[in-house]
C-alpha cells in the first residue's frame, strides 16, 4: 500500500460547499444545486476534491468508508460533475444485489435530477433501465461480468467501481480478475478503477492492483462499549434473546436493539418469544415492538423496521446478516450478537453445496457492532467470550472458495480464458473446486478438454443465458419433449426466492389453501402450476396473500420469465407446449439435473446416486404428502441442503426406465454407483 491518507484530517472539517465557487464542466452544473441539498451532511463531503485530484494521477484507488458514509451515490456524481469521463464514456457502479442497484440508481438519478433511465440508470439481471444517455450506471456485479462475455474491454466505461468488495462475492471475484486484464489491455483508451470497501480489510485489495493508493473516509463513529459473554453459549440464540430483554428492562428507554441471529426460522421464533414477553414486563417498563428482517420476507413487512416504534414501545430488531452493511436503520444504541451467520460452503469431494450455521469473522463482528454507534455511544453485546472471540478468523472466507463453480467457469471458458486454473484469481478457489466444475460441465457436455477448455456448441448456447448451466441446459433440450414454454416458467420460479410464504406454525392452513396446486408427484410441476393460477389472476395482491404467496418473487418470476423468453428467442430455441406438458416437465429435469437422483433406502430416507450423500425428503415437499407405500422410489431433487439434517428441496417423482435411457446414453451405468435401488418396496 503506498499511502494511508486520513482523509478527514487533510481537509478543514468546516469546508461547505460554495455554489459561487463551483467551476464544474459537467453539462449537468444546473442540476447540481439539487444533488448538494442531499451531499452536504454527508462524511465523504470534503473529500471531494481529494478524490477527483487522486483519480486523475492514479489508475486504480481503493476507496474505504463506513456505511453511509456516502460512497455509492456521490463518488459517481464527482467523477461526473468534475469532467472526468472522456467523450462519449460512461462510469459503471456495480453492486452485489439487485435491490440495492435499483434503490441507488433511483436515488441517484432523483439527486441529479432527473428520471431514471437518461443521465442515471440501472441494470440488473432481467431488468435494464439505461440509454444512449445513461452517463452513470449502476448494475450488479453479475450483469458487468455478462457485458465483460458480450463486449470485449468493456470500451464503453472510463471508470469503473467495483462496490462493496468487502463482501467478496464470487462476481466481484471474478471482475478483480478479469478488470486487471482488461485494464492493462485497455492502452488506447484508459480504464480507471475503484474498488469501494466498507471494511479496513483494505490491503489485500491495495496488492491485488500492484499496491494501489488507499484513501479512507473518516466516518460518524460514536464510541461503543462491547461486551462479552461470561461463560460459553450453547445456545446462542435464546442466550441473544435473553440479553436483548435484559438490555430492555435494565437500560434507559431510549435506544432500539438490533439483534444478529441466523435465519427466518430463528427469527420468527424470537419474534414469536418477545412478543409474548410484552405480558409480563413489569408496568413501568415500556412495551417492545419487534421485527424480523431476512431476505424472504415480503416488503410490505420489512417497512416497519425503518419507521419509529409506536409511542412507548422500543423496537428490537431480528436480523440476518443483512443488516450487517447494506442497509441503514435509525435509532440503533445496542446491538446484540450472536457472532453466528449462515452461510454456503462447498464441499468438491462429494460435489455438494450447502447452509451452514459457522462463527463469523472479526472483520464482520466490528461491522455488527459498528451499527450501534452512528447516532451516539452505542453497546455492542457478544455472545461469546473474549478468548472465543481471539480465536475467530480475521476475515470470512471469500464466496469464491466456498461455492460450486460451474456457472463461474463456463464464463470464463467463454471469455476466452481456456485455461482456468492459471486465471488472475485474487483468492483462488481450491484447485478440487475448479476440476469439479469441470467435470460437471463436461458432463453437461458443455464443453471439451481437461486443461485447454473449449465450449462445445450445446456449450455456448448454454453460456446465453444468465443461469446455472444445469437450467440453461434444462431450458435448451425441453423443446425436445415439447415443454419449453413451461421450462422458462419454472427455471424463472427456481431463479427467484421462494414464491411461498411460510409463517411458523401455519403450514396447516398454508397447506390447505394451497391443496388445489399441488401435482401430487412434482415440486416443480406445483410451482408451475401456482404461477399460472397467480397469472390468471393477474398477480392480484389479495388473492396472494389468501394463498399465502410471495408476490414480490411471483412478479419478479414474470420478469424472469420474460427475459428467458427473449434470451431463448435470440438463440433460436421455439417455446413450445403441450397437454402432456406436466409428465414432460419432470422428464426434461433429467437433461439438467442428471446427478440430482436419489433413490429410496429401506429406512424411508434418500441416498444420492452421484454423490452418497443421504438426505430425507424436504417437509415442504409436496411428496411428504403421499401415503408410506406409494413414497417414490426414485426423485429428482433441486438441491441439497444441510441444516439440522440433510434436505431435498424441491423434488419430483422420477421414472425409473428414463432415467436408465439418459444414463446409458451418457455410457453409464446405474448399478457401479454401489447404492442400494428401490429397498424399501
Ligand atoms: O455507499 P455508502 O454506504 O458509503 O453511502 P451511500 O449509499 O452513498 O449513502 C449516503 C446516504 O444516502 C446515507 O445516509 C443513506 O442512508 C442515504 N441513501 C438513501 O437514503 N437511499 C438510498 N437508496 C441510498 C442511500
Ligand atoms: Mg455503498
Amino acid at each position: 500500500m503506498s499511502m494511508v491518507a486520513a482523509f478527514a484530517n487533510h481537509i478543514p472539517g468546516k469546508k461547505r460547499y460554495n455554489p459561487s465557487n463551483n467551476n464544474l464542466k459537467s453539462p449537468h452544473n444546473k442540476q447540481s444545486g439539487k444533488r448538494r441539498k442531499h451531499e452536504v451532511q454527508l462524511p465523504i463531503t470534503p473529500c471531494e476534491e481529494r478524490i477527483v485530484s487522486e483519480l486523475k494521477t492514479n489508475d486504480v484507488l481503493v476507496i474505504v468508508g463506513e456505511t453511509a458514509s456516502g460512497k455509492t451515490t456521490q463518488i459517481p456524481q464527482y467523477i461526473y460533475n468534475a469532467g472526468l469521463l472522456a467523450e462519449g464514456k460512461c462510469i459503471a457502479v456495480t453492486q452485489p444485489r439487485r435491490v440495492a442497484t435499483i434503490s441507488l440508481g433511483r436515488r441517484v438519478a432523483n439527486e441529479m435530477g432527473t428520471k431514471v433511465g437518461q443521465l442515471v440508470g440501472y441494470c440488473v439481471r432481467f431488468e435494464d433501465k439505461t440509454s444512449k444517455d445513461t452517463r452513470i450506471k449502476f448494475l450488479t456485479d453479475g450483469m458487468l461480468l455478462r457485458e465483460a462475455i458480450s463486449k470485449k474491454n468493456l470500451k464503453k466505461y472510463g471508470v469503473i467501481i467495483l462496490d462493496e468488495a468487502h463482501e467478496r462475492t464470487v462476481n466481484t471475484d471474478v471482475l478483480f480478475g478479469l478488470l486487471k486484464k482488461i485494464q492493462s489491455q485497455r492502452v488506447k483508451t484508459p480504464l480507471k478503477l475503484i474498488i469501494m470497501s466498507a471494511t479496513l480489510n483494505a490491503d489485500h485489495f491495495s496488492k491485488f492492483f500492484d499496491s494501489a493508493k488507499v484513501l479512507y473516509i473518516q466516518g460518524r463513529q460514536f464510541p461503543i462499549k462491547t461486551l462479552y459473554s461470561k461463560v460459553t453459549q450453547k445456545d446462542y440464540a435464546h442466550a441473544s434473546l435473553v440479553t436483548a430483554l435484559q438490555i430492555h428492562q435494565e437500560m434507559p428507554p431510549e435506544g432500539d436493539i438490533l439483534v444478529f441471529l441466523t435465519g427466518q426460522e430463528e427469527i420468527e421464533h424470537g419474534h414469536k418469544l418477545l412478543t409474548e414477553c410484552n405480558a409480563c414486563l413489569p408496568a413501568l417498563v415500556p412495551k417492545i415492538a419487534v421485527f424480523c428482517l431476512f431476505g424472504a420476507l415480503p416488503t410490505s413487512q420489512q417497512v416497519g423496521v425503518f419507521s419509529r416504534p409506536p409511542p412507548g414501545h422500543r423496537k428490537i430488531i431480528l436480523s440476518t446478516n443483512i443488516a450487517e452493511t447494506s442497509l441503514t436503520i435509525r435509532g440503533l444504541k445496542y446491538v446484540v450478537d450472536s457472532c453466528r451467520v449462515k452461510q454456503k460452503a462447498f464441499n468438491p469431494k462429494v460435489g455438494m453445496e450447502s447452509l451452514q450455521v459457522m462463527p463469523i469473522s472479526k472483520a464482520q463482528a466490528r461491522q455488527r457492532q459498528g451499527r450501534s454507534g452512528r447516532e451516539g455511544p452505542g453497546i455492542c453485546y457478544r455472545m461469546l467470550t473474549e478468548a472465543e472471540y481471539d480465536a475467530l478468523a480475521e476475515v470470512e472466507t471469500p464466496e469464491i472458495q466456498r461455492c460450486r463453480l460451474s456457472t463461474v467457469i463456463l464464463n470464463l471458458v467463454n471469455l476466452g480464458i481456456n485455461n482456468v486454473f492459471e486465471f488472475q484469481w485474487i483468492d483462488k478457489p481450491p484447485e478440487q473446486t475448479i476440476s469439479s466444475a469441470v467435470t460437471d460441465l463436461v458432463a453437461l457436455d458443455a464443453m471439451t478438454g481437461s486443461r485447454e477448455l473449449e465450449l462445445t456448441p450445446l456449450g455456448k448456447s448454454m453460456a446465453a443465458f444468465p443461469l446455472s448451466p444445469h437450467y440453461s441446459k434444462m431450458i435448451i433440450k425441453s423443446r425436445e419433449l415439447s415443454c419449453s414454454a413451461d421450462m422458462i416458467t419454472l427455471v424463472a420460479l427456481l431463479s427467484v426466492d421462494s414464491i411461498f410464504y411460510n409463517p411458523q406454525n401455519k403450514s396447516d392452513i398454508t397447506t390447505a389453501v394451497r391443496q388445489k396446486f399441488y401435482n401430487r408427484t412434482s415440486d416443480h410441476v406445483t410451482l408451475v402450476r401456482v404461477y399460472k393460477s397467480a397469472e390468471e389472476n393477474n398477480f392480484n395482491p389479495d388473492w396472494c396473500q389468501r394463498h399465502y404467496l410471495n408476490l414480490r418473487a411471483l412478479q419478479t418470476a414474470a420478469n424472469v420469465r420474460k427475459q428467458l423468453k427473449q434470451i431463448c428467442k435470440k438463440i433460436g430455441v421455439p417455446l413450445i407446449t403441450s397437454k402432456k406438458w406436466e409428465e414432460n416437465i419432470c422428464s426434461s429435469l433429467l437433461f439438467g439435473l442428471l446427478d440430482n437422483v436419489a433413490v429410496r433406502q429401506p429406512d424411508s430416507t434418500y441416498v444420492s446416486l452421484s454423490n452418497r450423500q443421504q438426505a430425507k425428503l424436504h417437509p415442504s415437499s409436496v411428496l411428504c404428502q403421499l401415503p408410506p407405500e406409494s413414497a417414490p422410489q426414485m426423485v429428482v431433487y433441486d438441491e441439497m441442503v444441510l441444516t439440522s439434517a440433510n434436505y431435498l428441496r424441491t423434488c419430483s417423482v422420477v421414472e425409473e426406465g428414463w432415467y436408465q435411457r439418459l444414463v446409458s446414453a451418457k455410457g453409464q451405468d446405474i448399478g457401479s454407483s454401489g447404492v442400494e435401488l428401490g429397498g424399501a418396496s
